[in-house]
């Protein structure tokens, strides 16, 4: 967790944001151990800019993974203290694409050792699923 919860402090030097100056990073780790980082990254027309948690799950999926523990998040006004930064809802329904929302856990982190752990189910009970096109489990994530 500590480890998890670091890469996405460290992630935040790489925040490209001249216009919030909010620096955001995030770190997801896969079912296989593997650890996918991300930063996010701003647009002057401001509608392209990528949230941190998006960059991250986009690296992992297009890599070949696509099943997935938990996402550490870390953002913070540049130079002020961090704040416990919650997911988006557009990052929240790319989370319930590729996760188990009983199970994923969103880890909202100010430090190594103050942190909040939450389900994906609790951070949008009613999302859109996968399932609701009748798509079955395209993502091969056990619905
Ligand atoms: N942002 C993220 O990267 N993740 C979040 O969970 C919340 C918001 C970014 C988007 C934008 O670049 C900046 O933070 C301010 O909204």
């Amino acid at each position: 967790m500590e480890e998890l919860i670091q890469s996405a402090i460290q992630m935040q030097d790489r925040a490209y944001c001249p216009y919030s100056h909010f620096a955001v990073g995030a770190a997801l780790q896969a079912e296989n151990g593997n650890i996918y980082t991300g930063c996010n990254i701003e647009s002057i027309s401001f509608s392209p800019t990528c949230c941190a948690e998006r960059t991250a799950f986009f690296k992992a999926v297009s890599e070949g993974t696509r099943r997935f523990r938990r996402i550490a998040i870390a953002g913070g006004k540049k130079g002020e203290k961090r704040e416990k930064t919650t997911p988006c809802g557009v990052c929240l329904q790319v989370m319930l694409e590729f996760c188990d929302p009983e199970t994923f856990e969103v880890i909202l982190a100010v430090s190594e050792k103050e942190y909040e752990v939450r389900r994906l189910a609790e951070l949008l009970p009613y999302g859109f699923r996968p399932t609701g096109l009748g798509a079955g489990d395209p993502a091969g994530n056990r619905y």
